[in-house]
This record gives C-alpha cells, structure tokens and sequence, in this order.
C-alpha cells in the first residue's frame, strides 16, 4: 500500500496581498502533491492564512478596519489566488477559526500539564515584521539580523522551556538525516541548536490581536506557538484521532528559508514537550529576485502572481519558477528568462512535438489512432523509454528536485522529436503507409506517457494533450504509462497548445 502523504504551505501573513513567493511556495508544493496523487498516494494539501499577531493588528489599524474586518478580506484574497495559480490544497485554514483556536488552546494546556511553559517576565527585543524576538548579541547595526526595526519590549510573559530540548532536537536530527533539507540547511539547524538554546516567549500581553490563553486571559498566544499549530489543527487535532494518526507521520512542512528556525527548532521541540510525534521533513526553498533586485514594499517591486499568471498563463508561471532554478536555491525573477523558457522549452520541443505528430495523425489516418504493425528495436526503445525513465523521476520528485524531473521528461521529448527526424513517417506516406502507421502509432503513445507526466508540471496543457489523444480521465495516472492508446479510436481535431510567445 502507498503511504498517505501530508504536504503543507506556510499559513501566509495577511498584512499584505500575495505575491511571488507565496505562489512559488504554493505551486511547488501542489506539484507535490499532483504527483503523489497520480503515483496512487491518498494526498492531504493543506494552505491557509496566519492572521493573529502584532504585524497584522498594526495593517488592520493603517487600514482603518476592525482586525476581524481586516483578515476577512485580506484571507479572501490568498484563497482567490489558489484557483488561479491552479493549485489543489485540500483545505484552506484560517487562524481565527473556532477549530484553530480550541485547538492552539489545547496544545498550550498540554504544555502547561507538562510543566513545559513558565510565568516570567520578558525583556528584550522584538521585530514585529518578522514576529520575532532577538538576542542583543543578534543584532546588526540596531536592527534584526533580517533588516527589520526592533523595539524593546518589557512585559509578563510565559515561557515554554526550549533549553531542555537541545539534546532531543539534536538527536531528531541526527536519527532523520532527511528531517532537514536541503542539506547545507540541515547544517544551518544543527549549528545552531548546537550554539544553545534560550528559553522562548510564548505569550504577549502588549497588544490584544491573539488566541487568548486560557485561566490567563491578559495573555495572548505567541503568534508563532498559534501559528505553528494550523499544520495539527487541519488534521482534528485535538479530535479526529484517525485523520491525525493517518497523516501526521507523513507531514512535509515546505517553508522559505527566512522562517525554517521556527519551523526545525521550535516546532518540534513544541511536540516533543507535548507527546506528539514529529513531522516527517521540513524542507526550506530559496528566495526570489526581481530583476536582480530584492524584493521588498518600500522598493515597490513584488510581483503580482496575478498579473503574470494572466499574461503568460498558470501553467507556464508554474513551468518556470519550478525548472528555471532548482528548490532549495535562490533565484531570480526575470520577464525575459520566462519567455525564453516558454518560447525553448514549451513552444519549440514539447509544442513541437505534439503538433507535428497530432496533425499529420489527423490529416494522413482519417483522425484515428493508426494501427501498429511489427516494432522495431529503435520503436520499442521508444516506447518503453519513460517506464525506464521512472525511478529517477520517483527519486527526483523524493527529493524536491523539481527540476531535474522537468529535465529528465524533455530528455523524453527530445529523444521523440530526434526519432520523427530520424524515421521521417511523411516519407513513407505513398511507399509503407504500414511503416508509416506504426512509427506515428509509437509517436501518439509516447506523447501519452510524456503528457502523463507532466501532470504535475504542466497541469492545464498535459490535460488538453490527453484530450486530444481520447485518453480517459480515469487512464492518467502513473500506472496507466504502461498501458497503450487503442488503434482506431476517433481524435478530436488537433489545437496547438503552446504558441509561440511573440512580444509586440
Ligand atoms: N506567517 C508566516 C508563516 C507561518 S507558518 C506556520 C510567514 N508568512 S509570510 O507570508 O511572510 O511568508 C510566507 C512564505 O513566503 C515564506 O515561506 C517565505 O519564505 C515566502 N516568501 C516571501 N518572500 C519570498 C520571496 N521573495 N521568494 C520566495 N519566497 C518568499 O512567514
């Protein structure tokens, strides 16, 4: 049996409108999970909003708008943008629902009965963009070590005991070489866990914008510890015992690298104190540029994922930012590198192929599947190409290399656009119309598997080319690559699917 598979976003930050990075955080993990799904796993995708906390009480103020009124619409637009980018998630959660909140409550009373949270008081520095606190020692030039202003901050605070964890995280770490990738991240982690670990700040009492605790209502939940939660809430915590039991083993956080701290350190050292098992990797992707500039409000230079997915399309937004630069690294946004991607990759090689195969199928085998006669070494080779191909694309998707599996599929595509030239079927049109049949019959069933798998890359276009090869919906997912179009079945009439991108 296949394992289920738990995938999680970030819960996005809603002082702000989405832009590129949280539809690269999204994307690549919907490419996640379209691929376990179609290698036959039961799939949990789970996004959402993180809507408590400093950062977005201070919004909702600049706004003029009650923080309630405030999140509603901001939540509004991050689940705007998932049917637009294309993204699957199977739930989308907000950290002001009833659910999250019963369930940040409970986690928090599991720590206190634990004796793993103490009251003490707080006095420090604190960055409300990155809802972080600092060390002195931390900072750079009086601001976070990330660029962001700090303030003194003296209040009552609770404190969940970190320090006791150094050993066990390192021991986690150490036990699950994979818990932590890419590699020179794990090793980022280890660094500095092994450096020490303070005590944390779990609660704030300056501001109201909160899960309150409760037995302590002046006191609001750090909206971390609060945030942290969504990825057990999502599954019923602390209720539906088989959802949890099921996937929980399973989870892949995906997370930017700017907040992988909270994520490797705190979160698990958050479970362990409270007897819950641990997520099975946390895996942090780089950052974009834009044009060689990083991005940032007072630069005015996001890029609106919107705007480009309406210019260029889902598929290739997805098809660029997932092959242009490998997960884990970071990289930079540029207009003309996405075009030069489209134009190379989609228009000339898998356009290509598709459209000179499907419209002479169309025009020369009266819009039918042709009929195969005897194969050739070189058909077979062909044919059987993408199952050899397989486990490497299995282990590319294991490891996150989204990239390398595009590069390996247009290894596919190249190899099927060298055979056309090589057997050359026009040729053969008035001479061995029986040749000619079965090379295009190898042609329309390797441009089946090719379009099978890129599913998960291309999702919008690899369905319009099934379509256009009467494949079943029910006949696309890995385990059909093995299987074989049906001689004789009727073609609808052959469309391209990726013009050339002309600018004008
Ligand atoms: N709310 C927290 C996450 C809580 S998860 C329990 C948060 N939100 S965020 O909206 O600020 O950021 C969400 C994600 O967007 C992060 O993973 C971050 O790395 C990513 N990105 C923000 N800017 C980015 C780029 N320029 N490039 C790539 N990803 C970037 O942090």
């Amino acid at each position: 049996m296949n394992r289920p598979f738990y995938i999680t976003t970030p819960i996005y930050y809603v002082n702000d409108v989405p832009h590129i990075g949280h539809a690269y955080t999204t994307l690549a993990c919907d490419t996640l999970a379209r691929y376990k799904r179609l290698s036959g796993h039961e799939v949990f995708f789970l996004t959402g909003t993180d809507e408590h906390g400093q950062k977005v009480e201070k919004a909702a103020a600049q706004a003029g708008l009650t923080p309630q009124a405030f999140v509603d619409q901001m939540s509004k637009t991050f689940r705007d943008l998932i049917p637009q980018i294309n993204a699957t998630p199977d739930d989308f959660i907000r950290t002001t629902e009833e659910r999250h909140k019963l369930a940040a409550q409970h986690l928090w009373q599991e720590l206190i009965k634990r004796d793993q949270i103490y009251l003490g008081k707080y006095s420090g520095w604190y960055a409300v963009r990155d809802e972080a606190f600092y060390h002195e020692k931390e900072l750079v030039n009086g601001k976070a070590p990330t660029g962001a202003e700090v303030e003194w901050v003296t209040e009552s605070s609770y404190f969940f005991r970190l320090s006791a964890w150094q050993d066990k995280l390192l021991e986690y770490y150490h036990k699950n070489p994979d818990v932590i990738a890419p590699e020179s991240r794990r090793n980022e982690v280890i660094r500095f866990v092994e450096g020490g670990l303070n005590d944390l700040s779990v609660s704030r009492t300056s501001f109201k914008w909160g899960v309150s605790i409760p037995n302590d209502p002046k006191h609001i939940i750090y909206v971390w510890l609060d945030a942290l939660t969504n990825y057990i809430t999502a599954l019923g915590y602390p209720h539906a015992q088989q959802s949890f039991e099921k996937y929980w083993p399973e989870a892949v956080h995906v997370v930017g690298k700017d907040i992988l701290r909270f994520h490797a350190v705190y979160w698990p050292a958050f479970l362990m104190a409270a007897d819950l098992p641990l997520p099975k990797q946390i895996f942090a992707h780089g950052w974009w540029t834009n044009e060689g500039q990083k991005i940032s409000k007072s630069l005015g230079n996001a890029i609106d994922p919107v705007e480009l997915v309406e210019t260029f399309g889902a598929d290739t937004v997805r098809y660029f930012l997932l092959r242009e630069v490998p997960f884990g690294q970071d990289g930079d946004f540029s207009r003309q590198h996405l075009i030069n991607r489209y134009n190379s990759d989609l228009a000339n090689a898998y356009g290509n192929l598709v459209q000179r195969v499907m419209s002479f199928i169309y025009k020369n085998c009266e819009g039918k599947v042709p009929l195969p006669a005897e194969l050739t070494v070189e058909d077979k080779v062909l044919l059987k190409a993408s199952q050899k191909m397989l486990p490497d694309l299995e282990r590319n998707m294991e490891q996150r290399a989204f990239h390398k599996y595009a590069e390996n599929i247009w290894q596919l595509i190249s190899n099927a656009n060298q055979y056309i030239d090589e057997q050359k079927p026009w040729s053969l049109k008035n001479t061995d119309v029986t040749r000619m049949q079965t090379i295009l019959y190898g042609l329309a069933d390797t441009i089946r598997q090719i379009a099978i798998l890129t599913q998960p890359l291309l999702p919008v276009a690899s369905e319009k080319i099934l379509d256009q090869l009467a494949v079943e919906k029910t006949e696309r997912e890995l385990n059909f690559l093995k299987e074989a179009l049906t001689p004789g079945t009727v073609l609808p009439e052959p469309k391209a699917v990726f013009p050339r991108w002309v600018e004008n």
